[in-house]
């Protein structure tokens, strides 16, 4: 199976910071479409849009549907901290919720089961999975334990440099932690964007891994002075090979289009 994991595409009406998240998404639709239209799934977690207004969501799904992928590769989607629930609800009246009305629900594919979460809380920059989400989630797991679970988050569960510069991350880590260690046979990686960095490691026994935006490139921090950094590094997104003994992380540059393949085999 091969899974495409995009994040933080942070699409707007106009451009932020001198990088045209429009016309990257563009870019990195269009190496999808060239070298991944192979693809099983593609999806997107979170803060598709700056600022969550309806105008961003337009353009997102406009050009999503100019970059004309086989069908069965829309991606599935969750939101972030940059989104508006509400407004992305009335954008994408087909996206499945959760019993309470947050952008929460499963995929199904044999024995493996892809659980999607919403991390926003509407003024704060850092995530959050409230009790209703939690028990969701609870419960989502009590009924799927015995399959192979991968989870698609917006923020980071964990702290993925010095724990003083992550306060934009989850606020609910030891919550989510508890339930994590309740099932960490059965959950198999733990997909996130959020921090705009490329980053892959194990929690709780939990691989897990994150592509940076698609917009704006961050750069991590090892010390507590500092939360991210921008810098002149390229965009990403990630390539998930699934089989059953392995798991493989790869990254794709997308804006580097000049190769060549090698021949001689
Ligand atoms: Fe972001
Ligand atoms: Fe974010």
């Amino acid at each position: 199976m091969k899974i495409i994991h995009l994040s933080d595409t942070h699409i707007y009406t106009k451009i932020l910071y001198n990088i045209d998240a429009q016309d990257r998404f563009r870019l990195a639709l269009n190496h999808i479409k060239n070298n991944h239209s192979d693809a099983d799934y593609f999806m997107i977690t979170g803060d598709l849009t700056n600022f969550g207004d309806n105008e961003s969501y337009e353009i997102f799904i406009n050009i999503l549907s100019k970059a004309t992928l086989p069908n069965h590769l829309y991606p599935k989607l969750i939101i972030g901290n940059h989104d508006n629930r509400i407004n992305f609800k009335n954008n994408f009246p087909n996206i499945k919720i959760d019993v309470n009305g947050f952008v929460q629900y499963v995929e199904r594919d044999d024995d493996k089961i892809f659980i999607f979460l919403d991390t926003n809380l509407e003024g704060t920059d850092a995530g959050h999975l409230c009790n209703k989400r939690l028990q969701w989630l609870k419960d989502t797991l009590e009924i799927e334990h015995k399959n192979k679970i991968y989870i698609f988050m917006h923020h980071n569960p964990l702290a993925t440099g010095h724990i003083e510069s992550d306060n934009l991350g989850l606020v609910q880590r030891e919550d989510l932690k508890n339930i994590l260690l309740k099932y960490q046979n059965c959950i198999k990686h733990i997909f996130f964007g959020h921090q705009h960095i490329t980053c892959s490691g194990k929690y709780l026994g939990i691989t897990f891994s994150s592509p940076r935006s698609t917009w704006s490139p961050l750069v991590p921090n090892f010390l507590n002075r500092f939360r991210l950094g921008t810098a002149n590094t390229d965009p990403n997104y990630n390539i998930i090979l699934l089989e059953e003994d392995s798991l493989i992380v790869h990254s794709e540059d997308f804006l580097k289009t000049d190769v060549n393949w090698f021949t001689d085999n």
